[in-house]
């Protein structure tokens, strides 16, 4: 199949790249380092020229905050509505969006809102759309699997309030398994949450990354959560993925029932243990 791949270049995309040439697919890459801006790409008619010849395609353009005139309404939300768009005009049937968890009806962060508006395009389209929703995504060149190792290295883990928030990390070869099945298969449910086997405490992350550098369990230090978000203001400027909305999204929680996702792909996603053995 030709599939044309957005976000080709970041941790999710340059693994789908990766799987989907060694299966034999023919991979038409955007992203600002393939030299397209979807800053500028807003309506169908702008993305029509890249469908030509294409059989599906694979939305995974994201940003974590928005930096340096990034918008998530543009990046999230119009640019991906524009591409479904051009893809009904254009007869493309099968897409799949590369969502988050939390991009539901309670999404409160204009990270997830901006997502969950593009999903809804998607599902209300006449095409063979596929919302999946990650959790957060592990595995080799991902930037907040990088920031929470650095935490989990420390002599002493500084958390985030008690750390007791749940989360259910999922590797990215299992991320990579749903999208190249929802090329062949639809999923029963449009929607599938992608998710580890299990969830874990915040805390019981961080230590899971410790145990797998070699590290014995380190003490937490819990830092309240108000006095966390007043330096996360500051933070952010450092290091987007600090912004207080993120931190608000972790506090949430990150978890769903695995069962609809292991259905799919006929096994269970791997646990923590199995994933963090593969990296
Ligand atoms: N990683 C996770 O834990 C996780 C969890 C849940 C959901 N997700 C979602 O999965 C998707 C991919 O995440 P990721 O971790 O792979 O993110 P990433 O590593 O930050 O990659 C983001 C991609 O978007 C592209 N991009 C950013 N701005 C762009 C622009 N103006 N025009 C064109 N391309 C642009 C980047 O390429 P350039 O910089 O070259 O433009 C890059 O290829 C995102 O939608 C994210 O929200 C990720």
């Amino acid at each position: 199949m030709k599939i044309l791949l957005t976000g080709a270049s970041g941790f999710i995309g340059r693994h789908l790249a990766q799987a989907l040439t060694a299966e034999g697919h023919q991979v038409t890459p955007i992203s600002r380092r393939n030299g397209q801006d979807m800053q500028t790409l807003l309506t169908p008619e702008a993305w029509l020229p890249f469908l030509q010849g294409v059989d599906a395609v694979i939305n995974s353009v994201g940003i974590i905050a928005e930096i340096r005139g990034q918008t998530f309404e543009k990046l999230h939300h119009r640019a991906p509505a524009a591409l479904f768009r051009a893809c009904e005009q254009a007869g493309i049937r099968r897409v799949v969006q590369i969502s988050a968890l939390g991009a539901d009806a309670q999404a409160f962060t204009p990270y997830q809102l901006s997502k969950y508006a593009a999903d809804e395009v998607l599902r209300r389209l006449p095409l063979e759309g596929v919302v999946l929703r990650p959790s957060l995504v592990y595995g080799q060149g991902g930037a907040s699997m990088a920031l929470f190792q650095r935490l989990a290295n420390l002599p002493l883990i500084p958390l985030v309030g008690d750390g007791q928030y749940r989360v259910q990390p999922v590797h990215i070869s299992d991320v990579v398994a749903t999208v190249l099945q929802c090329l062949h298969t639809l999923p029963a449910q449009r929607t599938l949450d992608v998710v580890g086997a299990q969830p874990l405490t915040f805390v019981e992350w961080l230590q899971q990354l410790r145990r797998a550098a070699g590290k014995h369990p380190a003490p937490t230090l819990a830092i309240p959560f108000a006095a966390v978000m007043a330096s996360a203001h500051v933070g952010r400027l450092v290091m987007p993925l600090l912004h207080p909305d993120n931190l608000r999204m972790l506090q949430r929680g990150n978890v769903a029932d695995v069962t609809p996702l292991a259905a799919f792909l006929g096994r269970m996603p791997l646990s923590v243990e199995e994933g963090l053995c593969c990296i």
